[in-house]
Order: structure tokens, then sequence, then C-alpha cells
């Protein structure tokens, strides 16, 4: 709901209130941003603000240096990071931005740019004092998910050009406080890593990769000193944005908190008659903290960010042939694996890279979107056919922003490249500039020819650089400052076009893993390969990190082999299965290579993934308490009447304490019924302990060893019980006693490292 009178605004959610006002001949003060209050007037207890000695003195007869504010600028006695920075005609840069009047308008949305689906808009301008040039600040609120987007449009009504030298989507004033801000950073294969520091002087959060990118997430928080994972307050900003990024965070002299956030690294030449748009960003507040976050994010980003057909679908189970096949792809290995998928029990096969013409190796043929004859005789459209005659859908890995030096593409056209051409080069591509709509529409047009020419069901678009170098020779030397954002809009005006001329293809979001996970991306795509980082337990840790801001829903979680491709670590096939549950399940190995005994284990696992399939994707994920070193979560149906909690352990020890497993998100008056999917205990397990009790001499490695492992069926623990929701989150169940050293029956619970348990929770009748 959003209020308006005597210059006061307040935008309600049903848990959070928002407001500011016109302040000092117009300046726009903020408020309050927090729980929502009960009456209009509890939100008008404006924060005092002080004459700072030295420093400008304004109408009012105040002084800037601390006040809240919606919009700060530069040169009028606010030190902060501004919102906005114009570089005028006389090239000065002071602005100072004044209430002009507000509209309610229908809908509004950034031009060219991805934007959240529904909720109530309000726009207010502000003008600058001695120039015609206009802030538009547009707020929109989301009620049940306690959200609100705010974005800006900068227009130029003057005569002269002016320079946008910084235009951020968002600004968020706090009164003085102790805060920590929380940050999600990484790199390649680890991505994704909780980063919690006090605010104090400045920090911030950022990409200049021209990528969202694995380095630092978009998305942070902003929390009380004494916030934690279910109590506290919280604040949380994200940005629907794909390119660089840039989250400032910084106490001022007299301790008010700022926040902005927005594009980064941005130049932009704002012609007379012009307007620029920055892209949405996203603001929450949980009085709850992470957890309460998180539970307003997810929703959210389920209803108004993912959108289309596949919103509110079931994704299916795939077999990815990337760790499989690697570059070795032939049109009867592909098959095969198709084979092997169906018998598996998935859904969808998807043919990663190697598939098109001369791609042998990282170094060649991107760009050149033709199936490779000598790997698949027939082409693609066969190769679809066969894959759905062994009973599952055909799926087709893409890198379409990218192209190779060796390949046709780069020889008919050399200069579409970004950059120069002496530049930095990752993984042996250069990118496409697509801050040019010819090369844009030469990348739709080969796209939409390859999703014409064969049955392909889903796609995984790829992209594994980074922009270095972002030169176009489509802009003259002063607007280069413009060129990563244009490829952008480039990028995104494909992403639309092709989503939706084929609204009912899958598509995956990848950049080399998590180097673009944004919810810019998923406007366009419903899901993000998470990690390029398979291993079960440093997945957990993964996922677990974009658990605060994303839905499992949104994110590709797949089982690997043994030894993992990216840490050469063995982890149990269970442990595996059941990280990979807490998403979109899919199996990134050949089965077909497999034992009898592993295929029908992978087969009973797919079929318990599907039996509760709906609250995996879309149930609620809560993080529950457990010790360092172990990740407990669960996911609770919507209507609470079933659960599933995986308890992961990454190291083993001997005799170790026990604590009970306390679940977070359980009907409290509701009555479950606890118990655990059998684990799988082998003899080899075991090594020369076996001997302890076994007949005959049994040697590791031996084939007698492995014959037993095989014939001899040993008992897994089998943990069953009652109890209601409120018992199960108060006090919590112990899991069976675990093995310690001697002693092993079915009433032992055998913990290797990386070993986990799954529970599944059902309501009964109390
Ligand atoms: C990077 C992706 O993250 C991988 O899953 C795989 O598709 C490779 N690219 C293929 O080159």
């Amino acid at each position: 709901m959003i209020w308006t009178g005597n210059g006061i605004f307040i935008l309600q959610t049903g848990q959070t209130g928002y407001a500011f006002r016109t302040a000092q001949g117009g300046v726009l003060q903020h408020l309050y941003y927090g729980r929502r209050l009960p009456r209009t007037e509890d939100y008008l207890l404006a924060p005092v603000t002080l004459n700072q000695p030295g420093n400008a003195l304004l109408d009012g007869g105040s002084c800037r240096e601390d006040l809240l504010q919606e919009a700060g600028t530069a040169g009028w006695g606010d030190l902060r990071q501004s919102l906005v920075e114009v570089r005028l005609p006389d090239g000065g840069r002071a602005c100072d931005f004044h209430f002009s009047h507000f509209e309610r308008p229908a809908s509004a949305a950034p031009e060219g740019l991805p934007a959240a689906v529904g909720g109530e808009t309000l726009k207010v301008v502000l003008k600058e004092r001695s120039h015609d040039v206009y802030l538009e600040l547009y707020y929109t609120v989301f009620e049940e998910t306690d959200v609100i987007v705010r974005w800006c449009r900068l227009v130029n009504d003057s005569a002269e050009t002016v320079w946008v030298e910084r235009l951020m989507s968002t600004q968020l004033d706090l009164p003085a406080d102790d805060y920590d801000l929380i940050t999600f950073r990484g790199a390649w294969a680890r991505e994704m890593d909780l980063v919690r520091q006090n605010l104090e002087g400045q920090l911030c959060w950022s990409s200049s990769a021209g990528v969202s990118s694995n380095r630092c997430n978009p998305f942070a928080m902003v929390c009380r000193r004494d916030a934690g994972e279910e109590h506290g307050d919280v604040w949380a900003l994200n940005l629907l944005y794909s390119g660089n990024h840039l989250g400032t965070a910084e106490r001022s002299a007299y301790s008010a908190i700022r926040l902005t956030q927005g594009i980064g690294g941005l130049c932009w030449q704002l012609l007379p008659g012009s307007f620029f748009d920055t892209p949405q960003a996203v603001m929450t507040y949980s009085p709850q903290g992470f957890g309460g976050i998180s539970r307003q994010m997810h929703p959210f980003v389920r209803r108004h960010i993912v959108r289309g057909y596949w919103q509110d679908r079931e994704r299916p189970v795939l077999v990815n042939s990337w760790e499989a096949l690697y570059f070795k792809v032939s049109a009867r290995r592909v098959t095969q694996l198709a084979r092997s998928a169906k018998e598996i029990g998935a859904e969808l096969l998807v043919l990663d890279d190697g598939w098109f013409k001369g791609r042998s190796s990282d170094d060649r043929a991107l760009g050149d979107w033709t199936a490779d004859r000598k790997k698949l005789p027939d082409g693609l459209a066969s190769l679809a056919k066969d894959v759905k005659a062994q009973g599952v859908d055909f799926g087709l890995w893409v890198e379409p922003e990218m192209v190779s030096e060796n390949s046709d593409l780069f020889r008919a056209h050399p200069d579409w490249i970004l950059g120069h051409r002496d530049q930095a080069i990752g993984r042996n591509q250069y990118v496409l500039d697509l801050t040019r709509p010819e090369v844009c529409r030469y990348v739709t047009e080969t796209m939409r020819s390859l999703l014409y020419e064969a049955d392909i069901r889903y796609i995984k678009w790829d992209m594994n650089r980074i922009l270095g170098d972002t030169f176009t020779p489509s802009l003259p030397a002063v607007r280069q400052g413009e060129a990563a954002h244009r490829y952008v809009l480039g990028l995104y005006s494909i992403l639309r076009e092709l989503t939706e001329a084929f609204p009912q293809v899958l598509f995956e979001s990848c950049a080399s893993g998590g180097n673009r996970f944004d919810l810019g991306m998923l406007c366009y795509m419903p899901q993000i390969w998470a990690s390029d980082n398979t291993d079960a337990s440093c997945r957990a840790r993964i996922q677990w990190g974009y658990s605060y801001g994303y839905p499992q829903s949104v994110l590709g979680c797949h089982v690997s082999d043994a030894p993992n491709h990216q840490t050469l670590r063995r982890t149990p096939l269970e442990s595996r299965f059941s990280v990979a549950a807490i998403g979109l399940l899919g199996y990134e190995m050949d089965p077909g290579v497999l034992s009898a005994d592993r295929r029908q284990r992978i087969r009973e696992q797919i079929e318990t993934y599907k039996a509760r399939r709906r609250l995996f994707q879309f149930g609620q994920m809560y993080r529950c308490p457990c010790p360092d070193g172990e990740t407990l979560t669960v996911t609770v149906a919507e209507d609470g009447s079933e659960a599933a909690a995986v308890h992961f352990v990454a190291l083993n020890a001997a005799n170790p304490a026990q604590h009970p497993l306390r679940l977070r998100g359980l009907a409290p008056e509701k009555t479950y019924r606890l118990a655990n999917r059998p684990a799988e205990v082998r003899m080899k397990d075991f090594g020369s302990l076996v001997n302890y009790m076994a007949p005959i001499r049994i040697r590791a490695g031996s084939l007698v060893e492995s014959v037993a492992d095989r014939v001899v069926k040993l008992p897994a623990d089998q943990l069953e019980l009652t109890a209601s929701g409120a018992a199960l989150c108060a006090g919590g169940f112990w899991p069976v006693q675990p093995f310690g050293g001697t002693g092993f029956n079915e009433g032992t619970r055998l913990m290797k490292d990386f070993d986990s348990r799954l529970y599944f929770l059902s309501e009964v009748e109390g």
C-alpha cells in the first residue's frame, strides 16, 4: 500500500513500512525503513539533523552532511557516496534536486532492462535547482513478499548535453547504530562465501568483471550487530542486473549509515531530450534475522522475478554430458548416454560443449553453431530424434556471446569482437561486441535457427570469460564509458527476443558456474548452474551461501562422479544426492559405466526425488542450527504437510559429542512422522577392521574384499519417530548414535567423512 499526503510518502508491505517526506525546501528526507507501524503519524518521528560546523547551511537553516535522504547528491554539503552525480555543461558536478511532483503510474519499468512483475508503483519527480534536468525516483511495493523495488530515470530536458557519472538504482540511509555488512564473495568453483564485517568507514561490494561475477554477488545484507539467523533487524539489497555493479556501505562522520547500489563504472552521455534508466534494485527488511530475509526473498524471486511457462512448473531431472564426455562427443556416445539417462529415470539429456563444427578443445569454433559432421554425421535434428527415441528430451549447450579466433565467424567478422585485437583474452576466446545491433541480430538469428532446426527442449546458455577490454568502435572516444552497460543492454535484447519466441524451452543460465548469478538473468532464464564445483562438501557450503538470497528452484545442482573432477575428493554417492536434492537435480556423469548396483542406487535416488519434487524444488528452505563443519537444512511444503531435512557432516570424529538436530519452519501444531532414507553401508568402508568379525582373513583392496563388498549386505541405521512440529523445532530430534570404532549394528549410524542423512517428515494424525 502506498500512502501520500502533505509531502509525506509511506510505503507499506504486509510486515514493513518505509517513509520519507519533503524537507528543507524540497529535499527528500528519508524517515524510516523497518517494521510496519500501526499509524501514519508513527512514521513522522523524524531523525533530528544537526548543523555540522564548517559545512554548508541550506535553505531551511540546517545542513545535509548527516541528513537521512532518498537521493544524495554531490557538492551541497552531503559528503557521503551519492545516488546521482552529473557533470553539468560547465563541467561542474554540484547538483541539487528538489521535489517537483509525484505520480501513481499503473506500471513502470526501466527501458531495455528486466523488471520485476506486478506491484504498486509511486513515481516521485525531482528537479535540479538551476538546470532542466529531472530525477525520477520509482518505488514499487510488493505487499505479500515485503519487498520494495527502486530504480531511477535521469531526464535531460535542457538544451545542453550533460554526463551521467553515477546514477545508482537505490539509496538507503539508516540512523546511527552498530551494523554489520554481509556480502557473498568467491571465485570460480568456490562461489558465495559469506563474509560478515563491521560496517565502519567505507566498504563496498562490487564487480568490474563486466558480469555480475562470482567474485562478489550483487546480493548483500546489512544487520544490527546483534542480529543472527532467526533474530534481529536485517536489511537486504539486490540488483536486477548482470553487468558491472557497485554496492557501497559507509558510516558518516556522525555515524549515520548510507547504502547505495547500482551500475558500477558508468559514464553516459545524456543528450538534450534523452533519458537514462538504471536497473531495478530490490530492498527488503526483516526483524527475524537472515532467515526472515530468505523467507521474503525466495517467494519474491519465485513470483516476481522468474516468469513465464516454467515459473511454477516442476523442472526435469537431467543428465549432462560435460563431465561424462568433455569434448569427446559422438552420435553413438550421446545416444548411449541418453539410453542410460532413461534407464536411471532422468527425463532430459543435455549435450554440453563439444558438439559443433571443429570443437575439439576450448581454443576453437565458438561462433560456428552448426553440428560437427565428423562427430554427428546426421546433424542435430537427427540426433535430437535419436535421443527422443531413447525416451528422454534433448537439451543443448551454447555459448553465443563468444567467438574463437579459430572459427569461421571470426574469419568472416574479425571486427565483431569487444575490445582491441591485442587484449588479454580469457579461455582462448573473444567476447562478441553486443553493443552493436548487427552483432546482436546475428546472435539472435543464429540461435533462432538452431532452435527451429531440432527438437530442443532445453538450452544451457554459457559464458566463460569476463569482459576485459570493453573498447568498442561503435562509440566515439568520449563515450567509451557506456560500452559495458551497452553490452548488457544488447544481451538483454537477445534474451528477450529468444525467450519470447520459444517460451516453452527451458533456459538455464551459466557462466563457468556462478559467474553471472543474478536477478537480471533470472528474469529471462528460470534457473542457473550454481557452480562448476559439484564436490558434495563444497557444494553444501556454496548452496548454503546462495540460499540467503535465492530459492532452491533457481539452483542447478548435479551429482557427479567420485573422485570429483574439481577436488579429486571421494564423497559418498548418497551425500552427493542429498546435497543436489536441495535444488534442481541432475547427474553430471555417465551412469552407463557404473556397476548395476550403483545404477540401481541412482534409480532409487531419482524415484525418491520425483516423488517429492514439488517439495524439493518449491518448498520453503530453512537453514537450521548446527556446529561448524556441518550443515542442516530443511525444506518445508507450503501447507506444512511434509518436509525434507538434509544433515551433512564434513569430517567424521571418533566418539563425537552428540547434539540434537533442531529443525525450523514446521507447523508447531502438526504431528509428523520422521524417517531417514536408508544410508548405504559398504563392507569396504571398514577396511581391515572387518577381520575383527570375518571368518576368513580379508585383505584391503583384494578381490575377496570386492566380492564380499558386493555380496554382504550390512544393516543401515533407521530412525523412525513421531513428534509434533513444535517439539522437532524446539528440542529437536536425536539421530541414531554414531559408530565409534567398534560395535557396529543396525543401531549405529555409520557416518564417514562427508556423509549425510536425508530425513523425510510427513504429517500424520496427532
Ligand atoms: C563451463 C560450464 O560451467 C560447464 O558446466 C561446462 O558447460 C563448460 N563450461 C563447457 O565448456
